[in-house]
Order: C-alpha cells, then structure tokens, then sequence
C-alpha cells in the first residue's frame, strides 16, 4: 500500500515515514525542504534499509499537486505534515502561515477526492486547546481562541477537514492533536534539526549540554505548579510515529467510527521544566547551566493529555519514559555535533 507523506523529512514526518517502512507501507515523500535537508533520506534509508520515493515539490503550486496525483492515482493514503510551524514567525507573517498550511491543506483534500481512496490523516496539535479548563484534557475540551496565526491554521485546518468529510462520506480522516514531541530515533540517524536558536525546551536544553548554547532560561518559576514552572506532556517521537500508523490502519481497514476522528497523542502524564532539566542531568551525567527568567508571553501553564481515547480506540499507547525519549535526544546531539 502506497502511503504520501508531505514533510516526510521533516522531525516527525521522517520518523513516521520509517515506521510505515517498518510496517511494511510503501512511502512517497513530497518536502520542499524549506526546514529539512535531502539528507533526512539517507537516515531514513539506514535504518530500513528502503530508500522511500521522494518529490521535492513545493505543496502551494497548485498544478504540481494535481500533476503529482495524476501520476501517483495508486496512493491509498496521506499524512499531511507539511506545514509552517514557528508561533513567533506566524505572528510576523501570518499570511504566509496560511497559505503554506491551508492552501495545500485544501490542494491534497481536492485531488484526493478524485482518487480511489481518499484517506488522511492530519498534523494538529494541543496548541487548539489553549489553556484548557481542566487537567488531563480530552479530544471533548473546548477549542479556545487561537493564540497565534500558526495555532489558527490547526484549528481551521480541523475545519477544512471536518466540514468536508460532512458532505463527502468517501473521506476518511483523523486529525491527531499532539502534545510535545521530543527525541530521536534510537539508531540517532534521524533526530530534530532546528535551524538556528530553538524555540522549544529540549533542543535547547540538549545544545546547552553540547556547548552550543551558554545557558538554558527557565520561562518563569511562579506559576502555579508543584515547583512553579510550567507543565508539558513530553512524547517520544517513535512513539507519536507510530500513532499514525496505527491510525492510517483503522481508516485503511474501516475501523473508524465516524468518517472524521479526532485523538490526542501524548502520553497522559505532565511534566515541569525543573523535572525536564532533571532528566536531562540524569541521562547525561552533566549539570546543565540554566537560570530562571520570567514568564514567555503567551506560555499556559499546564497542557497534557488523557490519552483514554487514542489507548482504546486505536489500542495505541505511548511506550518511551521522560529519560529514554530525553536519552534519544541526547544521543543524537552529540552524533551531530561530533
Ligand atoms: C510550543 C508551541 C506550540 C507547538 C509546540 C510544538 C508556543 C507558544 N507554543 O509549545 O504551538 O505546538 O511548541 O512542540 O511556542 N521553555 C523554557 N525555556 C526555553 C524554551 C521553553 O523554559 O528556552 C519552557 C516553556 O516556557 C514551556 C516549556 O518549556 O513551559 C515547553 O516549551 P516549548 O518546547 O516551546 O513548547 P510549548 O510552549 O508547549
């Protein structure tokens, strides 16, 4: 079975695009490789030993996506990664934001219409609950008013989906919210390649260990948290990975409920940044230079899932602890920067 997988070399698309392989999926990648490197492919080729199909393709041209379909009529199902994903950066360009997450969004949905299965599964994320009301949130909680452009293209990305499966009952779709992805691959041959400063904790937290980064700051330590910083629900990306495998399945196999689903992948348990930095000093034998600042704008407090849905429904469950998923991490710095 022929799965597309658009940002296939990007940090979770080409982690999922190796448990496809694993599974025995074929893969088409489409990236045009604005935030990956071709190298990606050699990766996902050594751990596999399957060099996926890959387009470098630019998903906002319209008659690329329909030429690339015409061609590629066999896909049984898509995985829709590709997308802009900088907050800060939506807030400065927000119509880029939406025409690179909704314009191609709308493109595949169209041309996968026209094909014999019009199966997809899409990237969303917690980041449409806002700060929910109460802990752990469900697929049920209110979707808040979007925080920044790039929180909005989720939320009407969702949209899209749902109101076109409403009247397309030939379109089988799940969108999945995640939590926070983190880690690598355990062969560290694929892994998170921020360009430039990360804005998220643990690359930042791994580079200060390697010595690219003086210090960690901590957003803010008076929240109100068992130790005062914010709480996040930290998923091995093996593990995120591996949910939409199991998600193209149910769909492929006609297991769905409803022709448009919705889970959240996360791992069901919170963790603050004190305990992340704990897990990083612990797996790495290394104390990490880091100093408490103030509150980022725009940070919740606490956001993490109860996985009760995905765990029964997609009989899906994150694996990996805090320390293994922060051990890949680590792993992984250190074979990049040597
Ligand atoms: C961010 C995005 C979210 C996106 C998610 C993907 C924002 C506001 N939200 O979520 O839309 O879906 O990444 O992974 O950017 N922290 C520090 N120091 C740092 C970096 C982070 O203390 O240098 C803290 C933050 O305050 C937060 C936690 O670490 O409490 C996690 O931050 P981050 O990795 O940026 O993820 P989110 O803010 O949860």
């Amino acid at each position: 079975m022929k799965i597309l997988v658009t940002g296939g070399l990007g940090f979770i698309g080409s982690h999922t695009a190796v448990e496809l392989q694993n599974a025995g999926f074929e893969v088409i990648i489409i990236d045009d490789c604005s935030n990956s490197s071709e190298k990606v492919l050699d990766g996902i080729t050594s751990i596999t030993g399957i060099t996926p199909l890959f387009e470098k393709m630019d998903l906002r041209d319209k008659s690329e996506v329909q030429r690339f379909f015409k061609k590629h009529s066999d896909i049984e199902g898509v995985i829709h990664f590709a997308a802009s994903k900088a907050v800060g950066e939506s807030v400065e360009k927000p119509l880029l934001y939406y025409e690179n997450n909704l314009n191609t969004l709308i493109y595949i949905l169209q041309e996968i219409l026209k094909l014999k299965y019009s199966n997809i599964i899409f990237s969303s994320s917690c980041t449409v609950y806002g700060q929910a009301d109460t802990m752990p949130i469900t697929e049920d909680a209110p979707v808040k008013p979007a925080e920044s452009p790039y929180g909005n293209t989720k939320q009407i990305g969702e949209e899209i989906i749902r109101d076109t499966c409403k009247v397309t009952p030939n379109l089988q779709a799940i969108s999945l919210r995640y939590f926070n992805p983190m880690g690598a691959h355990s062969s560290a041959m694929i892994g998170e390649l921020p360009v430039g400063v990360p804005q998220n904790l643990v690359p930042f937290i791994t580079q200060t260990g390697v010595g690219l980064r003086e210090q960690l700051s901590v957003f803010g330590d008076d929240y109100p948290t068992p130790d005062g910083t914010c709480i996040r629900d930290y998923i091995h990306v093996v593990d995120l990975a591996k949910a939409h495998v199991v998600a193209m399945k149910r769909i492929l196999n006609k297991n769905n409920k409803e022709n448009y689903e919705v889970f959240n992948v996360g791992t069901g348990s919170g963790s603050t940044v004190l305990e992340v930095i704990s897990s990083f000093e612990k797996v790495s034998k290394k104390s990490l230079n880091y100093k408490i600042v103030g509150r980022r704008d725009g940070d919740i407090i606490s956001a993490y899932a109860d996985t009760t849905k995905a765990n029964k429904e997609l009989n899906w469950k994150a694996e990996s602890s805090l320390d293994q998923a922060m051990k890949s991490a680590w792993d992984w710095e250190i074979k990049i920067r040597s």
